[in-house]
């Protein structure tokens, strides 16, 4: 007797699984960002550009790829690469860095459709948690959405109703349990690439 229809009812949403099963991974490094103080001054948030600047990179090719494209609808115009790369611009950030940056993202190498849409997951629901972190830096470094924060602004439709049409789509992926797994894998690839990103430039800032 077959049970493939049973278990693929069975499965939550697969928004549900990945915010559940990146939730620990995305508590440590929310706390380790904030620890490394990144709004302390424009050079350290220089060094918190640098790390986005990297997983921008990482996740760019994702916006291009045709079998993403027929699964996100509108995908291309949610990338913020050029967002990242207008803030780096902003800040006066050395070309020396920046290469190594770019390069060290665009080394990274999806398995397979499902890892990259956790990836996806990943840089999406960065920039929902990003509202705070555009206040601080509003705030502290008087930087905004025209000038060095363009990535952390929220869309224009809004950053809730931009998260829930994503989450949307994720939910309507016809993912069967081992299928939503790999997503996962992807999702927390994705965080464990920021981790040490942080850790080489971040905490050494
Ligand atoms: C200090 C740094 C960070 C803080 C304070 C932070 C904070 C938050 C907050 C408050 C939310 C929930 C927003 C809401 O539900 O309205 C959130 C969601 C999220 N953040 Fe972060 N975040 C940080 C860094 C990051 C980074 C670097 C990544 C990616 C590598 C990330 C990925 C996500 C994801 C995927 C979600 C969506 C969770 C879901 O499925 O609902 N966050 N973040």
């Amino acid at each position: 007797m077959t049970v493939a229809t049973d278990s693929k009812t069975a499965s939550p949403p697969l928004s549900r699984r990945l915010k559940d099963e990146t939730h620990e991974i995305h508590d440590s490094l929310d706390s380790r960002i904030s620890g490394l103080s990144p709004f302390l001054s424009r050079a350290h948030y220089a060094c918190f550009l640098r790390v986005q600047l990297r997983f921008q990179h990482a996740t760019a090719r994702l916006y291009e790829d045709a079998q993403l494209h027929g699964w996100f609808e509108g995908l291309p115009r949610r990338s913020r690469l050029n967002l990242i790369e207008a803030d780096c611009h902003d800040l006066g950030l050395a070309e020396t860095f920046l290469v190594v940056d770019r390069s060290i993202g665009r080394s990274v190498r999806y398995d397979d459709p499902y890892e990259a849409v956790g990836w996806l997951y990943t840089n999406e629901g960065s920039n929902l948690g990003a509202a705070f972190l555009f206040k601080r830096a509003e705030q502290a470094l008087g930087l905004g959405a025209d000038f060095g924060a363009r990535h952390l602004a929220g869309h224009p439709e809004g950053r809730g109703l931009h998260w829930k049409r994503f989450k949307a789509q994720l939910d309507a992926l016809p993912f069967n349990d081992d299928q939503q797994g790999k997503a996962v894998a992807g999702a927390r690839d994705a965080f464990a690439f920021v981790r040490e990103a942080v850790e080489q430039v971040l905490a050494r800032s």
